[in-house]
């Protein structure tokens, strides 16, 4: 079985940003990721506006031909665009201002009515929900609990290890959490720090419906261009 691949295209706004001028274009990524096989393109609307910004957002969703995933925080102001713009899924993440990337997982246990309320509410919207959280049999019940049609794993800490033992572990427990969100009715999904090594042995479980992967795929693109570096990840996506 292959699996998805959402191809995560922030790092194309980041460099446009780092000028504020209007290349490169987001938009023209996503038609080529499209071309070369990714099965949707996801963006994160922070609530900095330091890459993805609001226009981006709504031109993707008219322009592309695949599933546009959008990531957001718990905030008013972005959920309200999400009920507006309305993407395929919407993927909840927790948002620092300080951090580099999302780190972590979305706090879901203890927070169900506060989660469940956004779930329902972009669920109304028309939208399938993702919920982004760490691979923790609380957190994964807990997003079946609020109505979450998806999580999405958060694999960044198994994409810091290096001792083999240590992989080992987390894959094991990477393959636990898979199978227990898939016996309570949720896709399940992973991401983040994911680059054409790691990703290998979790193809191989057989267990996750998508990849979502950013940094990784734009970084190899500056050395072999956009369009071979998702056709080399897609390639590997097959199992
Ligand atoms: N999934 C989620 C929910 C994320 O927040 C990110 C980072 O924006 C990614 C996947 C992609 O992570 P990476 O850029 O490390 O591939």
């Amino acid at each position: 079985m292959a699996v998805l691949l959402g191809v995560n295209i922030d790092h194309v706004a980041t460099l446009r940003q780092a000028r504020r001028t209007y290349e490169p274009e987001p938009l023209q990524a996503a038609l080529v990721c499209e071309q070369a096989g990714a099965d949707g393109i996801t963006v994160h609307l922070r609530e900095d506006r330091r890459h993805i910004q609001d226009a981006d957002v709504r031109l993707l969703r008219q322009r592309i031909h695949t599933r546009l995933n959008l990531e957001l925080a718990l905030r008013d102001e972005i959920l309200a665009i999400a009920c507006d713009v309305k993407p395929d899924s919407a993927c909840v993440v927790p948002e620092n201002r300080q951090e580099v990337t999302t780190e972590g997982g979305l706090a879901v246990a203890g927070r169900e009515k506060e989660v469940g309320a956004a779930v329902e509410k972009l669920r109304k919207a028309g939208m399938f929900v993702s919920l982004f959280i760490n691979p923790d049999p609380k957190e994964i019940e807990a997003s079946a609990k609020v109505g979450a049609t998806h999580i999405e794993i958060h694999t960044g800490h198994y994409a810091n290890l290096r001792k083999p033992a240590e992989v080992e572990a987390d894959l094991a427990l990477l393959a636990r959490s898979a199978e227990t969100g898939r016996k309570l009715g949720l896709v399940v999904n992973a991401g983040h720090g994911l680059n054409y090594h790691n990703v290998q042995p979790l193809v191989a479980m057989g267990l996750f419906e998508e990849f979502n992967i950013g940094h990784a795929i734009i970084s190899r693109a500056v050395f072999t261009g956009l369009d071979r570096a998702v056709r080399d990840m897609r390639a590997l996506l097959l199992a």
